[in-house]
C-alpha cells in the first residue's frame, strides 16, 4: 500500500478507536511530553480571521477540580482524568483583538504595519457590526474547532479523552476567576486513559450511515 494510504488507514483506526471516555484511570498519569503535544495542538488550531481569541486552561490543582466537579453534573471525568482542559474563549472580541493580531502578524511574517492597514481596517469593520450575543457565539464557534483539533491529536497519539459540554458555565467562570481574566468557558476537555471497564468504550460506535451524512450534488 502507498505510503500516503497507509498513513490514511491508520488515522481512521484510530478515529474509530477513540470515545467519549465516560471512566479514567485516576493514576494512569500522562507525561510532560504528550501534555506539551496537546498544548501545542491547541495552539495550532485555525480560527476565523486568525484571531485566536481564547486561551485552554489546564487545571491540576485537585481542590478545583473537586469544586468543578460539582458544577460539572457531578461527573467523575473531571476529577479522575490525568488533565482537565477547560476551554475558554475571550470576553469580548474588540478594539484590542484586532490590534493584537494585527501586530502579530506585522511580526510573524516581517511586514510594515503600514502594509496591513487594509487588514486591520476590514477586521475593525468585522468586530463593530457584532453584537456582544453574536461575539460570543462567534467566538465560541472557534474554541470549539480548537477542542475538535485536541480531540484528534489525542486520538492519534492513543490518548483518551471526553469532550464535555455539560456544565454550568457560571458556576466554572466564578470559581476559576474567569471574568477577571477577560476570560469564559465554552467546553471541557477531560484527556488520560481509560478504565478497562468503561462500558461506553466497549460500545460500539454510533453513527449514521456515510450517506446519511454526507451529499454530493
Ligand atoms: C461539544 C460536546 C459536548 C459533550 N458533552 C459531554 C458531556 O458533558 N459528558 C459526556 O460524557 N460526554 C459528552 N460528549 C460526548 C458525546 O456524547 C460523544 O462524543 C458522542 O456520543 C459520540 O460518541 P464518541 O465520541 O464516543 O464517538 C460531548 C461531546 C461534544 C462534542
Amino acid at each position: 500500500m502507498p505510503a500516503a494510504q497507509t498513513r490514511t488507514g491508520e488515522v481512521l483506526e484510530a478515529l474509530n478507536w477513540r470515545r467519549a471516555i465516560k471512566k479514567f484511570k485516576p493514576d494512569a498519569k500522562l507525561d510532560a511530553q504528550e501534555l506539551d503535544y496537546l498544548k501545542e495542538a491547541l495552539r495550532l488550531a485555525p480560527s476565523s480571521f486568525g484571531f485566536q481569541a481564547w486561551r485552554f486552561l489546564f487545571v491540576e490543582d485537585p481542590a478545583l477540580r473537586k469544586a468543578l466537579r460539582e458544577k460539572a453534573w457531578g461527573q467523575a471525568q473531571v476529577e479522575d482524568a490525568s488533565a482537565l482542559v477547560v476551554l475558554c474563549r475571550e470576553d469580548e472580541l474588540g478594539a484590542e483583538s484586532v490590534t493584537r493580531l494585527v501586530r502579530a502578524t506585522a511580526e510573524r511574517t516581517n511586514a510594515p504595519l503600514k502594509s496591513l492597514e487594509g487588514f486591520e481596517s476590514m477586521l475593525s469593520g468585522f468586530v463593530a457590526k457584532l453584537s456582544k450575543e453574536d461575539a460570543a457565539a462567534y467566538m465560541n464557534e472557534q474554541v470549539h474547532i480548537a477542542l475538535g483539533f485536541l480531540l484528534f491529536a489525542a486520538a492519534q497519539a492513543g490518548i483518551d479523552a471526553c469532550p464535555m459540554g455539560g456544565f454550568e458555565k457560571e458556576g466554572f467562570d466564578e470559581i476559576l476567576g474567569l471574568k477577571e481574566k477577560g476570560l469564559r468557558s465554552a467546553v471541557l476537555c477531560a484527556l488520560g486513559r481509560r478504565a478497562e471497564d468503561d462500558a461506553y468504550a466497549a460500545r460500539p460506535k454510533v453513527r449514521f450511515a456515510l450517506d446519511e451524512v454526507v451529499e454530493t450534488i
